[in-house]
């Protein structure tokens, strides 16, 4: 790797150096040889058949055949940019990570996406923001895939394929669920009624954002965190973003899909070249590593919950700013591939299930999108630290190995660079204890509280806030064809909230039906009356 590969800025530029490369004064082909003119084939005379034999016609015209590569599978319409994270050094009592020493400056690359839309569709839709960070730390790549919403549909990863299927556009049609009927989603939201709190952070303004710059970010999952002492915490990542956190009204968000399908990245785009450049600080809640590994009631493990910052204080750790636009869309944008498996010392997953599914999913996805499994080595994915590992060949391998024997120890290659006890700050995953238990298909009782969370998040939002909730459940249900779908939905509604039921059931001419939560099982929830109470870094 030459230097050139890293701006002044820390921004990775090894894209932008490729693009270097079609330069010139001369047109050429594929191998360097210069071409005289473009625009005609080779015919059989000016009138005649174009004749087999053009090399030139048919290495464009093939390579052009080629161009389109599959879209992600979820996330598929995104915009980037390149930046930095400085961080303040609050976090080295809990993270060994070295990127959080304090003033240490790595650079990132942050993709922001919807979630359901295919890579032509338009902005402003109501969706989820995915949010995901690629930190180029000294100690290897650390991603942080989060999302703009601190809960998810479902509590265990074998149901993605279930919630994405049930979301994404009718198979018949093809047509996506914000434009026609929605009874796929509902249907699945309220028969699996775990999805209910992420589905009412999406009917708040929280899933129609002003700009990706006005975005909180979300880690989502419970990570565990341990420092040089080998004590560990458990922590949720926070992205705030020092824009404010800004949404659309509903109609404002209509009439822009319409007039400006790519009002976000090209607001990303636009402030970022104009120089005022996007900040978000990164937070930390932390909570004690307990065996239980449960917060105030609330079961860490599980991602459809979120712990209230009156409960657990975000404490910022860093700061992000973004400074520079991709070079090149395709080859960065697109061909970024984040993974939560990417880890550095230091940081460590837990066994939430839709976190260990997901640590298996992206990169069986990236292996089928990017075209095989060397995708690690494409300019953009590349780690600043160098890169010795025993992967040998594969469809589109660009390094020239050497050596003979990828396999440690061996006795050939200069022997074996581990030595024993050497401190060599590698990515150990922290010794946990794991309870006596039987392999079960099941939750833990501890996930079964689907709705006394969603209430109380409405319940936070201002009046207006909340009239927009309403008025946003009213006209998504309204394009349900099927009532039963609609009356089940109502059914959670009257458990999350009773106005909120009401108002709605009004909107859709429908029965208000009555709460089915015991006083027993709302007893069960998170106690409010703790909040207050905080857990320092220290
Ligand atoms: C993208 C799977 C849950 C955030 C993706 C992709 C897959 C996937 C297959 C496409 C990746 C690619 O083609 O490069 C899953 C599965 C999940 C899950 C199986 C649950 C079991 C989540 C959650 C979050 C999240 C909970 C947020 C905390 C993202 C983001 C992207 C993404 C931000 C886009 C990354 C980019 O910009 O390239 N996910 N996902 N996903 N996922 Fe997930």
């Amino acid at each position: 790797d030459s230097p050139e590969t890293v701006s002044p800025t820390g921004v990775p530029t090894g894209a932008a150096k490729t693009a270097v490369s079609q330069s010139g004064r001369f047109l050429t082909m594929a191998q360097g040889t210069r071409v005289r003119e473009t625009d005609h084939s080779l015919k059989a005379g000016p009138r005649g058949p174009i004749l087999l034999q053009d090399h030139h016609l048919r290495e464009k015209i093939t390579h052009f055949d080629h161009e389109r590569i599959p879209e992600r599978v979820v996330h598929a319409r995104g915009a980037a940019a390149h930046g930095v994270f400085v961080a303040n050094g609050a976090g080295v009592g809990v993270s060994k990570a070295g990127f959080l020493g304090a003033g240490t400056e790595t650079p990132v690359f942050v993709r922001f996406s919807t979630v359901l839309g295919s890579r032509g569709s338009a902005d402003t839709v109501r969706d989820t923001r995915g949010f995901a960070t690629k930190f180029y730390s000294d100690e290897g790549t650390y991603d942080l895939v989060g999302n703009n919403i601190p809960v998810f549909f479902i509590q265990d990863g074998i149901k993605f394929p279930d919630v994405v299927h049930a979301a994404k556009p009718h198979p018949d049609r093809e047509i996506p669920q914000a434009q026609s009927a929605h009874d796929t989603f509902w249907d699945f939201v309220s028969l699996h009624t775990e999805a209910q709190a992420h589905t009412m952070w999406n009917m708040s303004d929280r899933g129609i954002p002003r700009s990706f710059r006005t975005m909180e970010g979300f880690g989502v999952h419970t990570f565990r965190l341990v420092n040089e002492a080998g004590e560990t915490t458990l922590v949720k990542f926070h992205w705030k973003p020092r824009q404010g956190v800004h949404s659309l009204v509903w109609e404002e968000a209509q009439i822009i899909n319409g007039m400006d399908p790519d009002f976000h990245r090209r607001d990303l785009a636009d402030t970022i070249e104009a120089g005022a450049y996007p900040q978000w600080d990164l937070g930390i809640q932390t909570f004690p590593d307990t065996p239980e590994e449960m917060f105030e009631g609330i079961d860490l493990l599980d991602p459809t919950k979120f712990v209230p910052e009156e409960l657990a204080p975000v404490q910022i750790i860093g700061t992000m700013t973004l400074n520079a636009n991709p070079t090149n869309y395709f080859a960065e944008t697109e061909q970024v591939a984040f993974h939560p498996g990417h880890l550095v010392p230091g940081i460590d997953v837990t066994n939430d299930p839709l976190l260990q599914a997901r640590l298996f999913s992206y990169i069986d996805t990236q292996i089928s999108r990017l075209g095989g499994p060397n995708f690690s080595q494409l300019p953009i994915n590349r780690p600043l630290t160098p890169v010795n590992d025993m992967l040998r060949d594969g469809m589109h391998q660009t390094a020239v190995h050497g050596g003979v024997a990828p396999y440690k120890p061996n006795s050939l290659d200069g022997g074996c660079p581990f030595l024993a006890g050497e401190d060599m700050n590698a990515y150990i995953e922290v010794p946990q204890e794991l309870p006596a238990s039987r392999k079960v298909r099941e939750s833990p009782a501890t996930f079964d509280d689907h709705f006394s969370q969603v209430g109380m998040f409405f319940r936070s939002l201002t009046q207006v806030e909340q009239d927009h909730v309403i008025q946003a459940y009213t006209f998504e249900l309204g394009k349900c064809y099927e009532e039963n779908i609609r009356i089940r939905q109502l059914q959670s509604l009257a458990n999350i909230d009773e106005r909120l039921c009401a108002e709605v059931a009004q909107g859709l001419g429908l029965p208000t039906p009555a709460s089915t939560v015991t006083m027993e099982e709302s007893a069960a929830s998170p106690a409010l009356s703790q909040i207050g109470k905080t857990w320092p870094i220290d």
